[in-house]
């Protein structure tokens, strides 16, 4: 289990390692790409990682779907003729297609739907391979402790890891969180997020459809899946916070259902609104919210924290960066920084010059506060830390197979099962 000090160690490495991106490209020596989930943002990350050297060459895809590497290798032969060569052997479709593509590879850029992110980071790491992963890094905290572990055995083969919470990389961040941590705004006492905005949409079920097929294509509304829309997307303010703090929350407590978004055709079991207080361990309180789905409502995606010197605004939508108070200070993006590119120059850069790069343990302490974010409101419960991740709450099985039956399953009016408040048991 990771120690208060561990996680300080690894976020202030995050941190600086997350400000050499401008390295520029490394030195073209070749490095050979598995991508295993190949997505809207498995194509996409493939694509940014090309983008860093010409001597990056893409030699192995897998996914469970044909359909879906087929499309995401024509995307990717038309963006980088010379540096995608697939042959129909390296092609691999399957639950256990990942371990086939990863044996061929340098580097594996993981972009499946985040239950299986555990298993396949795992493997990676097994086989001596660098990895991209995208985040969140699990759905449960058996997952995540199985990602701690996959980051202490990196660290012993001196992998590479990257994830994508690419406002890491993001230099409007990186200035006004190391302003922050110099004590630009004094000691901060309160803070807030937002994530309020738009989702993906529901997914039909296709005629003839079976249950499995059906989860896995509408991953997102599925919690063994996905983990919730609080785990998926707000992750990435809860991590803003998170490296502002140089530590995690030790307590939550929360609300939250689903109003609006409740198609049992549709939405399967997630929620459509999360409201969590979060304490810190120095008694500073975040307040947090995140909504998705609920046309007609306010949207926001911000970070403000308030401290005894000032306060900070990072709002990455109207791109102003804002310190007010005696160190006032200010930034204002013309254009938003592309962080899903950014992130690939200092793992590139790390695997060339051989310098050390491992962002998990920053990355799984993040998922773990929207974890502990999603048990308070499921439950209604005041939820502890520790009590949170040493949970045996396990969403996601072991192994997942064509012929298994779902974790989940919807009851003879189609409803799927959903979470309520005081009923429902964090950690069971
Ligand atoms: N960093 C970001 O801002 C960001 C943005 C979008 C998505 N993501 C993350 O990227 C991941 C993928 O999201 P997406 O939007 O590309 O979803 P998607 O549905 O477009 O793609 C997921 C792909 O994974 C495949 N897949 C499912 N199970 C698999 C398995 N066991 N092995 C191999 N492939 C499997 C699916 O068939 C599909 O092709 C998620 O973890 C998501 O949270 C991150």
């Amino acid at each position: 289990m990771p120690t208060r000090r561990s996680f300080l160690a690894t976020t202030s490495a995050a941190a600086v390692s997350a400000a050499t991106h401008s390295f520029g490209a490394p030195k073209d020596n070749g490095i050979k790409l598995a991508l295993v989930g190949c997505g809207g943002r498995g194509t996409g990350a493939a694509n940014q990682n090309l983008t860093v050297s010409k001597g990056i060459k893409l030699v192995a895809m897998a996914d469970i779907s044909r359909d879906r590497l087929e499309k995401s290798l024509q995307t990717l032969k038309k963006q980088h003729p010379d540096q995608v060569d697939v042959s129909a052997a390296n092609q691999f479709i399957g639950f256990d297609a990942y371990k086939e593509a990863i044996a061929l590879a340098d580097l594996v850029l993981i972009a499946s739907p985040q239950g299986f992110h555990p298993y396949h980071l795992a493997e990676a790491v097994r086989q001596g391979r660098h990895v991209f992963v995208e985040k969140p890094l699990a759905v449960d905290a058996p997952g995540v402790r199985r990602v701690l572990a996959a980051a202490e055995e990196a660290k012993k083969k001196n992998l590479k890891v990257g994830v994508g919470l690419q406002r890491q990389h993001q230099p409007a961040y990186q200035e006004t969180i190391k302003r922050l941590q110099e004590g630009a705004v004094g000691d901060i006492t309160s803070m807030t997020c937002y994530w309020l905005g738009n989702a993906r949409g529901g997914l039909e079920r296709l005629p003839g459809e079976g249950e499995l097929q059906y989860q896995l294509r509408n991953w997102y509304y599925f919690t063994w899946l996905s983990g919730d829309f609080i785990v998926d997307q707000h992750i990435h303010n809860l991590a803003i916070i998170n490296w502002i703090k140089r530590g995690h929350p030790v307590r939550a407590q929360g609300m939250g259902g689903r109003q609006v978004r409740n198609d049992k055709k549709l939405h399967g079991q997630i929620f459509d609104h999360h409201f969590v207080e979060y304490e810190y361990a120095d008694g500073s309180k975040l307040f947090s919210q995140c909504r998705q789905g609920q046309a007609g409502t306010h949207q926001q995606v911000s970070e403000h924290v308030v401290g005894t010197k000032g306060r900070a605004d990072l709002n990455v939508q109207s791109r102003l960066f804002r310190i007010t108070g005696p160190n006032a200070w200010e930034l204002r993006l013309k254009q938003g920084e592309d962080g899903h590119q950014l992130e690939h120059y200092p793992l590139i850069a790390a695997i060339q010059n051989n310098t050390p790069f491992n962002e998990i343990e920053f990355a799984a302490m993040s998922t773990m506060t929207a974890i502990m974010g999603r048990m308070a409101t499921y439950s209604g419960k005041l939820i502890e830390w520790d009590e949170a991740i040493n949970s045996k709450l396990q969403l996601m099985p072991e192994e997942v197979s064509w012929d298994m039956k779902p974790p989940v399953l919807p009851d003879a009016d189609g409803n799927y099962p959903i979470a309520v408040p005081g009923r429902t048991k964090p950690f069971e």
